[in-house]
This record gives C-alpha cells, structure tokens and sequence, in this order.
C-alpha cells in the first residue's frame, strides 16, 4: 500500500478546464472519497493518476515517487471504472484471473488459483466462479469488476463511482462490505462519487470537488458540521441545507449575504411560545410534507422562500397549516456574496487543525475586491 499525492494538477479538454489547480494527498490505508457533481472533474482527476490522461501541469506521486511521467502500465494502481468492463464471454475465475495472467507478471497459476479463491471469498462470488459473466445479477457483476481490482494487489485503487449502476437496496449492503473490505485490507482508496451519503459512510476523509476546483478536504463529520463554502453546505446533507438572504434572517454583519441552516436545526414551535432571544420565522406554511419513513420533512413557504425541515415523529401539520419556526441562532452558517464561509470569532474553535485565521480571510477579501 501506498500514499497518493497530487500536486498542483491541471487537465484541460480544449476550452474546458477539467482539473484546476488541483492538490491533494491521500494517506497511507485510507479511504479518501471525491464527492462532486456530474463534469465535476472526478473521473479526469483519476484517469490522471491511473496515467491515462497526462495534465498540462503539476505533478502526480504514488508511494512518494513521481510517476507524472510514467505509463499507466509502471504505476501500481487498480481502477474500477464507472460501467463494468467485463469479459462477457469468460467465466466470473478467468475474468478475476485475466489481470494476473498478462506475461509481464509471469505468475505461476497455482498462485493466480489462491488469488483468485481469496478475493472471491471476500466478496461472496465463491458460487458463481463457473458461471459465465453476463450470468450474473448487476450487484454480482460489480462484485467481480472490484474483485478485479482486488486480485492485484495493487499500491492503490482507484474507484469511479463503481456503486453507481446498482439498485439502492445493493448499493447499500456492497457499500458496507466494500468499508469492511478496505479496513482489512489496510488499502489506499481513491473513490469518486456524486452521492453524498457514500461519501459521508464510506470516507475517513472527504474533498469536494466543484468546477475542477477542490473547494475543501475533510473528515465527513468535520465538512457537515463546518463547511467553508456554500457549494460545499449544499453538498452534503439531504434534505439539503436552506439558504436565505441575510435581510430575511434579521443578520446585518458586513460582508454577510446570506445565512444557512439545516433542516434538523429549524424547529417547529407552537406560535404562542415565548421569544427566547433565537430567530423567530412565524407565519411559515407547511406546502407539503414528505412521509420517508424515520423521518418526515416538512417544506416551508416563508415570506416566498423555502425551506425545509425534519419533524420530529408524530408532529402532525399538514398541507396549508400556518407554523411558527425557530432556527438557533449558532446553528446558521454566513456566507458571503461569493458563497465563501464567513466565521464568527467563535467558530474557529469548532474548526481545530484547519489552521486558517480568526476570520475567512478570503471570503472577507473577495467582498471587498468583488465590490
Ligand atoms: N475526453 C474528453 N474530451 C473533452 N472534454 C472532456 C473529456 N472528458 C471529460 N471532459 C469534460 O471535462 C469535465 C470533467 O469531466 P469528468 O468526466 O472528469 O467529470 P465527472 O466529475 O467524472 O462527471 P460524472 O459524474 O458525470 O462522471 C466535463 O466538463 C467534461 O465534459
Ligand atoms: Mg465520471
């Protein structure tokens, strides 16, 4: 196993700038997931380091050594691509086998044959080795693209959304063993997806990626709970953080333009309870409530903006009820006019180890050049 690291990395299409500007260092044994919407720059960024796409500048290591420069064939990586690129007319062994027999390796079958067996062992595909690999369910011929990545044992996998294709109910359960499987392994894993609760369950570390640019590296936990960037607050949580005008929150701090909150921080109150020094946003009304099962979300017009917010079980409002709502004033996020986080003094404390300054710097500068 080994570390990644990207240095600086830029990959443009022609017009179009896939990767900019891009650094990043993945551990040794860690899990590391690029969360980022569709032409993000997701699948680029791991075809540059598989060495399939060459950046026009920056620089890419694999165990500390530069392979910016080197075929895809002397680096040590496994990719699982996006689509299942199995050999339909092989059976699920040789499919598992094909990787180790290439005469390069010059692998002796009977070590091939204990590869092999393992790995399927791993992902439960013992069963279905004779089978041929279009004879397979989707979730069984996922098994086998990542059991072809496995066999390898490679330095470090790269995965493009290999979950992506399945039925949520297999997305589920081959998440769980795929977080198992790393953990045992010890293995370094660069996973891309666009699906915030993968990146949020499966990560030790997260980077958002927006446009081709990194907007912000760190713990699932730390990246909720902290976001530096409105891009980033919208990204993870669903339903998805409400934004709202810093004039419709009563917030007259300079440079602030709006102010978010998630939806388990608004609190239905009844609308004769006292003020207590939070933010009350009476006359609210309920234009519809989502029934998910453990929880309930509850959509909000509110002065013609909306918002959502989770009920607590058995809160029962319905369809053109008027409620009273409450958002804790600590828990809404500022924002300014270019989206970038505003911090209160006190937020830094939240913030440990990002080693930024008592206030975003660049959030308070961009205010000032944009204006
Ligand atoms: N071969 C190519 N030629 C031209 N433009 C490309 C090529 N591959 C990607 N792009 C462009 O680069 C940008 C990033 O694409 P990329 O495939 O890396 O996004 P992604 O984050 O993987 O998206 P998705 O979630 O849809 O897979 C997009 O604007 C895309 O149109
Ligand atoms: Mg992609």
């Amino acid at each position: 196993m080994a570390e990644i690291g990207l240095d600086a990395i830029t990959k443009s299409y022609n017009a179009t700038v896939a990767v900019d500007d891009v650094s990043l260092r993945v551990g040794d044994g860690e899990f590391f997931v690029l969360l980022g919407p569709t032409g993000a720059g997701k699948t680029t960024t791991l075809r540059t380091i598989a060495g399939l796409e060459m950046p026009e500048r920056g620089r890419v290591t694999i165990g500390g050594e530069d392979v910016t420069r080197a075929a895809p064939a002397e680096r040590d990586v496994a990719f699982v691509f996006q689509q299942f690129s199995l050999y339909p007319h092989y059976t699920v062994y040789d499919n598992l086998a094909f990787p180790l027999r290439a005469p390069a390796r010059r692998m002796a079958e009977a070590e091939i044959d204990r590869r092999v067996r393992k790995v399927a062992e791993q992902l439960h595909i013992t069963p279905k080795l004779g089978n041929q690999a279009t004879r397979l369910s989707g979730g069984e011929m996922q098994r086998v693209s990542i059991g072809r990545a496995l066999v390898r044992e490679p330095a470090v996998y790269l995965m493009d959304e290999p979950l992506s294709s399945l039925d949520a109910k297999l997305r589920e359960g081959l998440r769980v063993e795929l977080k198992h499987l790393q953990v045992d392994l010890g293995a370094t894993i660069l996973y891309v997806t666009h699906d915030q609760v993968e990146a949020l369950t499966l990560a030790d570390r997260i980077g958002v990626l927006h446009e081709g640019r990194l907007l912000q590296v760190d713990t699932p936990r730390q990246i909720y709970n902290d976001p530096d960037d409105a891009v980033v607050a919208y990204q993870l949580g669903a339903p998805a953080i409400n934004f709202l005008p810093a004039d419709a929150l009563g917030l007259d701090t300079p440079g602030v333009a709006s102010g978010a909150v998630r939806p388990e921080d608004v609190t239905l109150i009844a609308a004769d309870a006292p003020a207590d020094g939070s933010v009350p946003a009476v006359d609210a009304t309920v234009t519809q409530v989502e029934r998910l099962g453990p929880e309930d979300v509850a959509v909000f017009d509110w002065h013609g903006h909306t918002l959502r917010a989770l009920l607590t079980p058995g809160q029962a409002i319905s369809r053109g009820d008027v409620v009273a709502l409450r958002f804790e004033p600590d828990k809404i996020m500022l924002f300014d006019a270019r989206g970038r986080r505003v911090r209160r003094g006190a937020d830094r404390n939240t913030a440990a180890g990002h080693g930024a300054g008592p206030m975003s710097q660049r959030a308070d500068t961009g205010v000032r050049n944009a204006g």
